[in-house]
């Protein structure tokens, strides 16, 4: 078999092993999914403008993310489920990352525990969807803090799951019996979408953030942002980051893609916060034009559970070193030598 040299190839690898329901709920996008190609297709069309006769005999991809030491400005999404992708699930993508030396996102819909995850080591965050039952919510969050997780990841474009057309045609269901109950999350039902509908709290709004706050000495990172006056309100709720996100084009479709939402947010944010991104990163050169429209990280999401479901915990770090070595040379014939050297003036 050839080698893999993109991220993208890990798709068809992972199609051929996965159970088509599953494939298919991990590759879908909401509606026509419009945004889930659109988040590729707007980075595809942005044009680089780079700099010569820069001294690039070195070149340096580390960065720090809310304070962690990260050997790129990359990091591992939020997912759910990953043990419908492979058996050691959530374990092998965090301890793919902790091997990386890059952050790990761990989701609430995680099929397995928070405290065996936090064993990987490495720098990990905890992905929040709010209950109804908010002592629920309150108790996820204590665990998270005992497991040494470090931030908050407040996902707020879920008050119910997006129009999923490739998850109604395979009735794509997690049933208790073949995953037993999710540990974070009942799945009294044995459809895990409609769980999550019922369970997540629609009147859910940004008093709210208050309440987290008050049971959290955690850093608040505000996932699924695509406006100005949202991320400037997230700011002034005390949020320490937020990410730029359309769900992986899996909410609403016909939303923007990521970047093109992402300078508006950089602009309204004015550095009072972390601005990160997900949604259609595949490339070292996106990875770059991120960072030159104003974003500190990104996070991949599909191309890592491609990678795991291909080759486990090795087949995550294989991705992650590919990313990397793409983003070495970008950054190299870009004439940014270091992270803090990418510039707006990058990118057309
Ligand atoms: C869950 O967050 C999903 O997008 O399926």
């Amino acid at each position: 078999m050839p080698p893999v040299t993109n991220l993208s190839q890990y798709e068809e690898l992972a199609r051929a092993v996965m159970e088509p329901a599953a494939f298919d709920y991990v590759a879908g996008g909401a509606g026509g999914e419009l945004t889930l190609r659109d988040n590729v297709g707007a980075f595809e069309r942005r044009r680089l403008r780079p700099r010569v006769l820069v001294d690039v005999s070195e070149v340096d991809t580390s960065t720090s993310i809310l304070g962690a030491p990260s050997t790129m400005p990359v990091g591992l999404a939020p997912a759910a489920l990953q043990a419908v992708i492979h058996q050691d699930g959530e374990v092998a993508s965090a301890r793919a990352a902790a091997r990386a030396g890059v952050i790990f996102c761990l989701s609430t819909l995680s099929s397995r525990p928070i405290e065996e995850v936090a064993e990987a080591g490495g720098v990990r965050w905890f992905q929040l969807y709010v209950h109804k039952d908010r002592g629920a919510s309150r108790e996820l969050v204590k665990r998270a803090e005992a497991a040494g997780y470090k931030a908050l990841v407040l996902t707020v474009d879920l008050p119910i799951t997006g129009y999923r057309e490739r998850d109604l045609i395979t009735r794509f269901s997690v049933s208790a019996e073949a995953y037993g109950n999710l540990p974070s999350l009942p799945i009294e039902s044995g459809d895990l979408l409609s769980t999550v509908s019922r369970l997540n709290d629609q009147s859910l709004s940004w008093k709210d953030i208050e309440w987290l706050r008050e049971i959290t000495d955690l850093p608040i990172v505000i996932k699924g942002i695509l406006r100005g006056d949202d991320a400037d309100v997230a700011v002034k709720s005390g949020a320490a980051g937020v990410v730029v996100s359309n769900h992986g084009g899996r909410q609403l479709d016909r939303a923007l893609a990521s970047i093109d939402a992402l300078e508006e947010v950089v602009c309204a944010v004015e550095g009072r916060a972390e601005v990160y991104l997900d949604g259609g990163v595949r490339r070292g050169v996106d990875v770059a034009t991120a960072l030159a429209l104003g974003a500190r990280a990104v996070f991949l999401g599909r191309p890592y559970l491609y990678a795991l479901a291909a080759g486990g915990e090795d087949g995550v770090v294989e991705a992650l070193n590919l990313l990397r070595s793409e983003l070495v040379v970008a950054m190299t014939l870009l004439g940014a030598p270091r992270v803090s050297a990418i510039e707006r003036s990058h990118v057309a």
